[in-house]
């Protein structure tokens, strides 16, 4: 899908902004020559710009010439941003998605003087191969904005829109939820060392193991309890290693850890006005 005319620029293009213009470009949905990213720091845009992308640290002039703002600032540089590009915001013109953490869509809109819509989207960095779950929520009344939205996230991998009541959970779940995927795989990996292969065979052999785990889930329909009673012989080797986790709290270390990361994320913006 490409955006026909629409321009995009990413404004504040650090960690999960490169994943999204990564994925933009790789998925063909932007062409780098049209899109714009920014940053605070003129050196950190320099292979931005030997990639072929407009790279700028004027917000304003990314503004001024292109359609679709995505806002990537973390939750502390939200307002200052915003304060910055309000003057030239134009209500014909332009659709905000944000990505900013915590920050919802009353508070964005109370500090913009035009009637933009906006939208708050959640994916993670798995965007950059187009394999991002994102999370996106916005206003009734800016359901167009919504829908251009969910356009572009659906080719970044799968994206669903839910009430906004449910993003700071989903900000948990899927955007940290990548972090705690990559410390299980690698703790498997750790596991895999100890007991005889290299450290990167043994990462190869548990992230495919994971994605078939995963695959099984996503395109079988299949549940992971069902999935494990398959795998789990009467007085075998996987249900004593299996029963040993749980022993050391692996179900309940998940569960909390991600019960934390929703607690912290809804303070992430409100913790700074
Ligand atoms: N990382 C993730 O996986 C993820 C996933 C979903 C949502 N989020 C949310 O996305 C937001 C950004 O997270 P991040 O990890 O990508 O943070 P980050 O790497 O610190 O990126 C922020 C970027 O904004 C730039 N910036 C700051 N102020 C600016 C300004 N006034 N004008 C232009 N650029 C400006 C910074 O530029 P410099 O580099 O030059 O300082 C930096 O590149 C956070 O709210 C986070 O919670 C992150």
């Amino acid at each position: 899908m490409a955006l026909g005319s629409k321009t995009v620029s990413i404004l504040g293009c650090g960690n999960i902004g490169t994943a999204i213009v990564n994925g933009l470009v790789k998925s063909g949905v932007c062409k780098a020559e049209q899109t714009y990213v920014t940053k605070k720091s003129e050196e950190k845009l320099r292979p931005f710009l030997t990639r072929g992308f407009k790279a700028t640290t004027n917000n304003i002039e990314a503004v001024k010439n292109t359609d679709i703002l995505i806002v990537g600032v973390t939750p502390q540089q939200l307002d200052s941003l915003i304060e910055e590009i309000n003057d030239v915001l134009d209500e014909k013109r332009h659709i905000l998605l944000s990505v900013v953490s915590g920050a919802s869509v009353r508070q964005i809109k109370s500090k913009i003087s035009k009637n933009i819509p906006v939208v708050r989207v959640m994916p993670n960095t798995a965007i950059a191969i187009q394999e991002s779950m994102t999370c996106i929520s916005g206003n009734d009344e800016d359901k167009p904005a919504i829908d251009i939205a969910k356009t572009i996230f659906d080719q970044l991998g799968k994206s669903v829109v839910i009430k906004e009541e449910l993003m700071v959970p989903a900000t948990a779940l899927c955007a940290c939820g990548i972090a705690f995927f990559f410390r299980a795989i690698s703790a498997a990996s750790q596991g895999g060392i100890e007991i005889g292969f290299h450290a990167e065979d043994a990462l190869f052999m548990a992230a495919q193991t994971a994605k078939g785990a995963a695959a099984l889930i996503i395109e079988n329909g299949a549940h992971p309890e069902g999935e494990v009673d398959k795998v789990t012989t009467p007085r075998g080797c996987t249900i004593s290693g299996l029963n040993q986790m749980e022993h050391a709290g692996f179900s309940s270390s998940m569960i909390k850890g991600i019960v934390t990361s929703a607690e912290k994320a809804k303070h992430l913006y409100s913790d700074n006005e």
